[in-house]
């Protein structure tokens, strides 16, 4: 079904000929949308933009969607939308498995690169904003119909590898590989990287292994498929998978190619010994290969894109790493646009950091970075603690299984909450409070529309004793809304369409969790002001149908925040 959003731009667009840039209205006093677009053409073709906006009203036919569209300010168009169109729209969502978001026109093949952990390093909290973040996004885009590729583009090859080469022979604890290799690992890396005298020798491990010696090569693999299953573990808690994992050793072939190319081509030059390629308005130049010989990340990340583009033909690539690595990908995509014509969208879409309560980063107190796996685990007791006192009789693997679902879900929505770009302080009470916009209170507002239903069900044998109209209302009735509230609600049910693609505009993935809390306040207060289970047909129908698309928005909306919704809590 079309949106309303597509609705009123297509209407505008006509109208104009450039784009509406619709908004939602910032005061509801002034409608429910706005259209922008009029000032830039008036400004363009030099023409008062009051009279501009008047000339389009009037030529505008929108009467069975809106009131008739006002001009306000500098030139706005405001739109507020009639009760009838309103119930319409929403009826025809209740019908749509999809709760009324269309399916994209033209699908685009994006690649999201994620997660990036390192290889024989623990995961830390560092790589979780990433993951939930590209996770968030990549679930939106595959929702709305575009093609997805994910990428997990881990740290397998480099320096380290001497060093890990050389503690793995010497001072290997097989036991401790057995009981917790990456910590094992950590340790053999770091007993190496203290010793001065033994630098040398851990270079000649590195140049053996760059040289292809089949020993090192094996026991890199061991790293790698050591790493690999402790990462597996955490993926697996946190519902992630990706598409490919190609790490940097993958591209590690290619490297040379990619200097000789960027020689060729007069995008890269010699200075001082090293290959670089000046990026102009940067302060560094991007280097590509050292004096010694040695490659960089950003030639790997060049490596890397070019094998994207020749695979899989994308139109965006977007790249989820925290803000420290902003300068880094400025530089690879500058270097980019030199070499690939055309090149497809490529952001960087960075966060910020997370602070303990002092607002300093979040670390253990013996002041080493907290462990995803460590942090998981606490969050699943914290849970576990708060539905052993609320719900003491459940049985122990419901209990379980319910603080799985709210104490990572409670970690995924407290990062995803936060506007990407800001630092914010962790804290374990606001994350899993029941007010406030968390998933504990998500999840339970979810289990609360859900209760309707069987409440509904109950009403139904009871009062009835024939079957009756199903629990979730009788679907030949249409959606009517009546009452404010109601209205309220649907109108908030159908702002789902816009919320995703300003996800999927901006990379934010805050938007939707800021939608789903109105929609869970809408709710309440459709809730309170309008009773369902008592009324009589064709409302009754009507408000469970409301309850039903809003249950299932609520689910959606969590499942794309990569959240799990419960039915008891
Ligand atoms: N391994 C990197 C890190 O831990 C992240 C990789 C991000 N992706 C990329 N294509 N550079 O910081």
């Amino acid at each position: 079904m079309q949106s309303v959003t597509e609705i009123l731009s297509a209407a505008v667009e006509r109208a104009l000929g450039a784009p509406a840039l619709l908004r939602p209205c910032a005061n509801p006093q002034f409608g429910d949308y706005q259209a922008n677009g009029v000032m830039a053409v008036a400004k363009q073709t030099k023409q008062n933009p009051r009279t501009l906006a008047e000339k389009i009203v009037s030529q505008l036919s929108l009467d069975n969607v809106c009131e008739p569209p006002t001009v306000a300010g500098a030139g706005f168009i405001n739109f507020t939308l009639r009760g009838e169109f309103v119930g319409a729209q929403v009826t025809a969502a209740a019908r749509d498995d999809r709760h009324g978001v269309p399916v994209a026109m033209k699908p685009k093949t994006v690649v999201v690169d994620y997660c990036g952990v390192n290889v024989a390093k623990p995961m830390h909290i560092g790589h979780i904003r990433s993951t939930i973040i590209g996770d968030c996004l990549a679930r939106v885009l595959r929702f709305q119909g575009h093609r997805v590729i994910t990428d997990n583009h881990i740290g397998d090859w480099g320096t380290q590898f001497g060093m890990l080469l050389l503690g793995w022979k010497r001072n290997r604890n097989d036991d401790a590989i057995h009981a917790d290799p990456i910590a094992e690992l950590l340790r053999l890396y770091k007993l190496i990287n203290e010793r001065e005298e033994l630098r040398a020798e851990a270079k000649a491990e590195l140049v053996k292994l760059q040289q292809g010696d089949p020993e090192n090569l094996a026991i890199w693999r061991k790293f790698i498929e050591l790493s690999e299953s402790e990462f597996t573990k955490i993926y697996d808690r946190l519902g992630v998978r990706f598409d490919h994992t190609l790490g940097e050793s993958f591209y590690n072939p290619m490297l040379p190619g990619v200097v000789a190319e960027l020689r060729q081509r007069g995008i890269a030059t010699e200075s001082d010994g090293a290959i670089c390629v000046f990026v102009a308005g940067s302060k560094a130049p991007l280097i590509i290969q050292k004096a010694d010989g040695a490659f960089l990340y950003g030639t790997t990340d060049l490596a890397t894109l070019k094998y994207r583009l020749d695979q899989w033909h994308p139109d965006e690539v977007i790249y989820v790493t925290d803000g420290r690595q902003q300068l880094h990908f400025q530089q690879v995509f500058a270097v980019a646009r030199q070499w690939f014509q055309p090149i497809p969208d490529l952001r960087h879409v960075w966060f910020g950091t997370i602070l303990g309560e002092d607002g300093k980063p979040l670390k253990t107190r013996s002041g080493d970075l907290i462990k995803l796996e460590d942090l998981l685990n606490e969050a699943e007791e914290r849970a576990l603690a708060v539905v052993n006192a609320k719900n003491p009789e459940l049985p122990e693997e419901t209990r379980k299984q319910i603080a799985r679902a709210v104490g990572i879900g409670a970690v995924k929505y407290a990062d995803l909450s936060q506007s990407r770009t800001t630092d914010y302080i962790f804290s374990w009470d606001k994350m899993l409070a029941m007010n406030g916009n968390t998933a504990p209170y998500m999840q339970y507002a979810y289990v609360r529309v859900q209760s309707i239903f069987r409440k509904a069900d109950v009403g139904r044998v009871t009062s009835r004793g024939d079957g009756g109209p199903a629990a979730s209302g009788d679907a030949a009735y249409n959606i009517i809304l009546a009452h404010p509230s109601e209205l309220d609600l649907a109108k908030q049910i159908l702002r789902f369409t816009e919320t995703l693609q300003a996800v999927a505009d901006d990379d934010k993935p805050n938007w939707l969790t800021a939608y789903l809390y109105d929609l869970a306040g809408k709710f309440s207060a459709f809730y309170d002001n309008c009773p369902v289970i008592q009324s009589a047909e064709p409302t009754r129908s009507s408000r469970l149908q409301l309850c039903r698309l809003t249950a299932d928005i609520m689910k959606r909306g969590l499942n794309l925040l990569g959240i799990d919704v419960i039915e008891q809590m």
